[in-house]
């Protein structure tokens, strides 16, 4: 009970940071699409001209690769990608969708069969193609997908990007992540250095007129700072730089908050800005440029407290491309065009990725009745999660300690390499290193991705794997016990 009491503590403490000093300015604010109503098309023709759509498809690929009610948000983020590209007239045959699908039919979802991204949103979840759900969502179908390689598919409905050099392609994932990774529901995760292989491999095999990425994880930047080259034809965008997490949006308790039943957060931050953007405007008259600039704006949240830096990488020379080039565009935007000085969506309450699911353990504790064995589930579930946390950051702290000495140890495991560099130099001993851990410390699991700059700094720092077992037992005596040290979940296993 006195663990449980220094959680809540630990907790009140950190949300309260969160919360505090934000004014909302609802009503002080025009939306951009009343801003847009006043212009007509053609009164802000500056935008790029070459959209020849004579040839070529537009193919995408969209991601979640979470699951779990907690992380409602990115399945929701996912389905609104999909109805707005859907609207803008690509056809399903060219849209590749993976998706855990256990939001629409959770037993938590207040509204079975329904899926919101916004607070007042529609529906997303109608049509959705259900072509890689469950344990079809893996990294290697993903990399197929891109691809285009059908026969490396397993399960799915094997749909894949069976592009042609005149096509464009766009590729959207939201999760979490952490310096040098990518979450999907099951293990193994992606690794930054592999993704950027498949890439330099879809390019290599001439099926593509050029390619954006847009990517929301926490440190997402370092997906690709340092290891994605120019001259692939591909523009990435990312919701944060290589150093800070991402965020999610309409979480309970913030401002806008999702409708007080669903306990958990409905979109991401970066998510939502590009879709509530494209939502609304033609986008036959907005470039990459245009959008990654408003983004930006509204991801930064004002002054970063709960933002974070949304980044470009790759060929910037494209994003003067219209975003038409690669969403089409929704004919009933036709009049609604992008203006620069756009004015902003008043300035809402994010929470950080991390904490958006302890917010969702939270609200479960906090509504469920006092007294019941549901409070006591929740109570439970919450601690476990929080002392899940403060395992796998003291035993990372200590392996530190161990490796370096007790003065270098937090100065070696914190370092930041200089923009422009890698992660790590040696992918291969970075996935060593985290398997090392996992082995005797248990599972890094969704939340422990953080410190994969740490053993990053491991491997870049010279340390051979002999030295890290010794160092990793002697941290971690004891794992404890609860689904969240699993091993069988473990992250690179
Ligand atoms: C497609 O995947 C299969 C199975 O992994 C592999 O053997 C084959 O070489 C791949 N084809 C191409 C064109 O890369
Ligand atoms: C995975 O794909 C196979 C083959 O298409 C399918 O039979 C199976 O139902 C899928 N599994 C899930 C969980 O979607
Ligand atoms: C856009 O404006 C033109 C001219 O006023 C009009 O003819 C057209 O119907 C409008 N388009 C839509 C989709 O409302």
């Amino acid at each position: 009970m006195i663990r449980f009491a220094a959680a809540v503590l630990l907790f009140a403490l950190s949300t309260s940071v969160a919360i505090g000093g934000r004014e909302i300015r609802d009503d002080l604010i025009r939306l951009p699409s009343e801003a847009s109503r006043f212009f007509r098309r053609g009164d802000a023709d500056d935008t790029n001209a070459g959209d020849d759509d004579s040839v070529g498809t537009r193919w995408a690929i969209l991601i979640a690769g979470s699951r779990g009610y907690g992380n409602y948000r990115h399945q929701a983020d996912v389905c609104h990608a999909y109805q707005l590209l859907k609207k803008g007239g690509l056809k399903d045959e060219n849209i590749v969708v993976f998706m855990f699908d256990d939001i629409a039919f959770n037993g938590m979802n207040p509204r079975p069969g329904v899926i919101i991204n916004s607070p007042h949103g529609d529906n997303v979840y109608n049509g959705v193609p259900k072509d890689y759900t469950g344990r079809n969502v893996t990294v290697n179908n993903f990399f197929a997908a891109i691809l285009g390689n059908k026969t490396a598919v397993t399960g799915g409905s094997g749909k894949v990007v069976d592009s042609g050099p005149n096509d464009h392609i766009f590729i959207y994932y939201t999760d979490h992540g952490g310096p040098g990774v990518l979450g999907m529901p099951r293990y193994p995760d992606i690794y930054a250095n592999d993704l950027i292989d498949v890439l330099k491999k879809k390019h290599a095999s001439g099926t593509y007129k050029s390619l954006v990425f847009y990517l929301e994880a926490c440190e997402s930047g370092s997906i690709f700072e340092g290891l994605l080259p120019e001259g692939l034809n591909i523009y990435a965008t990312t919701a944060s730089n290589a150093e800070e997490s991402s965020w999610g949006i309409y979480c309970p308790g913030q401002n806008p908050s999702p409708p007080e039943e669903y306990g958990t957060c409905l979109g991401d931050l970066y998510s939502v800005a590009w879709m509530e953007d494209c939502d609304m405007h033609n986008l036959q008259r907005e470039t990459l440029k245009q959008q990654y600039e408003l983004v930006k704006k509204r991801t930064a949240n004002d002054n970063f407290v709960y933002g974070s830096h949304v980044m470009q990488y790759g060929d910037l020379h494209l994003s003067k491309d219209n975003l038409f080039l690669y969403m089409g565009t929704n004919p009933a935007n036709e009049n609604f065009t992008f203006v620069d000085d756009n004015f902003l969506r008043p300035t809402s309450t994010a929470v950080n990725q991390r904490d958006a699911e302890l917010l969702h353990f939270w609200d479960k504790f906090r509504k469920a009745p006092e007294g019941s064995p549901m409070k006591f589930e929740a109570q439970k579930q919450f601690v476990e999660v929080m002392s899940h946390r403060m395992h796998i950051d003291n035993s990372v702290k200590m392996v530190g300690k161990l490796l370096f000495g007790i003065d270098k140890g937090h100065e070696v495991m914190t370092a930041v390499r200089p923009t422009g560099q890698p992660l790590v130099d040696d992918w291969d001993c970075l996935k060593t290193m985290v398997r090392t851990f996992e082995t005797y410390c248990g599972s890094l699991s969704q939340y422990g991705m953080k410190h994969m700059r740490s053993l990053a700094n491991i491997c870049n720092s010279g340390i051979q794997k002999e030295q890290m077992a010794e160092a990793s037992s002697q941290a971690c005596t004891t794992i404890p016990s609860g689904p969240w040290s699993s091993l069988q979940d473990g992250f690179s296993a």
